[in-house]
């Protein structure tokens, strides 16, 4: 008898080396693996509470307050396999509870604004898993936790960590070896900053899912990009990150949102996720750095017109000023809606 409860926090990761593209959609296998930052809890994050008991009688889930059955195959892995991991130890140490058999109720908020547009999937699954995960006591480290966020959302496995993050494919059929490990902390580089600029709140015209799906059956370029691009840039983006090049990293950043964009367009029907106003920030970052003669600010964009900047600090009046100078006139720009980010150190943690 009685409750037992858990709670965890996990921050949103914005890929600076796209994920896109399984080779196994049961499992959540990616086609190449990727990398990403993780920003501060404080601006972007997912905050889960789990409880559970004897008592209750089904599996419920709260999110953003409204209560949703649990019918997403994706939600239901992932509770399977925890459930899993805690019953081996019961079945080890007979006087643990039966956590195993009891029925869970999870309360998930986001703290993002709604209005943002931002995908929520990756802080999304990262705490609840971790959330259950800590109720279950699994002795399991952050690495073996994040093979169950990804078959939750891919990019979730990211967000268990902080600061710098590769999400290894791996290459073995079961998905054994396909996990989040930790480049560098965000102490590492503190001088890193981003900043998210909000495009649009529509909501996505091709889900990240279906979209990566017809990318891998049907653009050519996408054979080039998985077998010869991304792993050549995937050494060298960890090594810039390691080294604390900014030029470097920058400038593999914004090639490789290009990149992901590009065997987007040769997907067939194309899929279109940049709009006018996120070219116009495209231009406007590459006219910057040339008046620099320097790469001092990098744009990213996921599936959606939204921009993602990361620059250092010392360049921040530059960049931030330069953005609000040019972008004030540009219709479709919400100024009010720009949110320049610390990195987190800590990914998914306690609270
Ligand atoms: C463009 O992780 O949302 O943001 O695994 O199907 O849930 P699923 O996809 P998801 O895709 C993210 C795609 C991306 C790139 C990235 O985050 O690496």
């Amino acid at each position: 008898m009685g409750v037992y409860t858990a709670s965890a926090t996990a921050p949103v990761n914005i890929a600076t080396l796209k994920y896109w593209g399984k080779r196994d959609k049961k499992l959540n296998l990616p086609t190449n693996s990727s990398i990403s930052v993780t920003l501060s809890q404080a601006d972007l994050r997912t905050h889960t509470s789990v409880a559970a008991s004897s008592d209750f009688h089904e599996d419920k889930l709260w999110l953003n307050d409204k209560l949703e059955s649990i019918k997403s195959e994706r939600t239901i892995a992932c509770l399977a396999d925890l459930r899993k991991l805690r019953k081996e130890m019961e079945d080890q140490k007979s006087d643990l509870p039966p956590l195993s058999t009891y029925p869970l109720h999870i309360v998930s908020e986001n703290n993002f604004p709604t209005a943002a547009g931002l995908a929520s999937s990756a802080a999304g699954f990262a705490a609840l898993v971790v959330a259950i995960s800590r109720l279950y006591q699994l002795p399991q480290d952050m690495s073996e936790i994040s093979k169950i966020a990804r078959k939750g959302s891919g990019s979730a496995c990211r967000s268990l960590f902080g600061g710098y993050v590769a999400w290894i494919m791996g290459d073995l059929e079961n998905g054994e070896d396909s996990k989040a490990v930790e480049i560098a902390s965000a102490e590492h580089w503190p001088e890193m900053k981003a900043a998210i600029l909000v495009i649009s709140d529509d909501k996505k015209d091709t889900p990240s899912t279906t979209g990566m799906q017809s990318t891998v059956a049907s653009s050519d370029l996408f054979q080039w990009r998985v077998k010869e691009v991304v792993p050549r840039r995937f050494e060298e983006m960890k090594s810039s990150i390691l080294e604390k090049d900014f030029a470097k990293f920058g400038e593999l950043t914004m090639k490789d949102s290009n990149s992901f964009h590009a065997v987007c367009l040769d997907s067939y029907p194309p899929i279109f996720y940049l709009n006018d106003t996120s070219k116009k920030i495209i231009k406007l970052i590459h006219n910057l750095n040339e008046t620099e003669n320097a790469i001092i600010a990098a744009y990213t964009f996921d599936a959606g017109p939204n921009a993602v900047i990361y620059y250092e600090e010392k360049n921040e009046k530059k960049v931030l000023g330069s953005l609000y100078e040019h972008l004030s006139s540009v219709s479709g720009w919400k100024d009010s809606l720009v949110n320049e980010l610390n990195l987190t150190s800590d990914g998914s943690s306690n609270s």
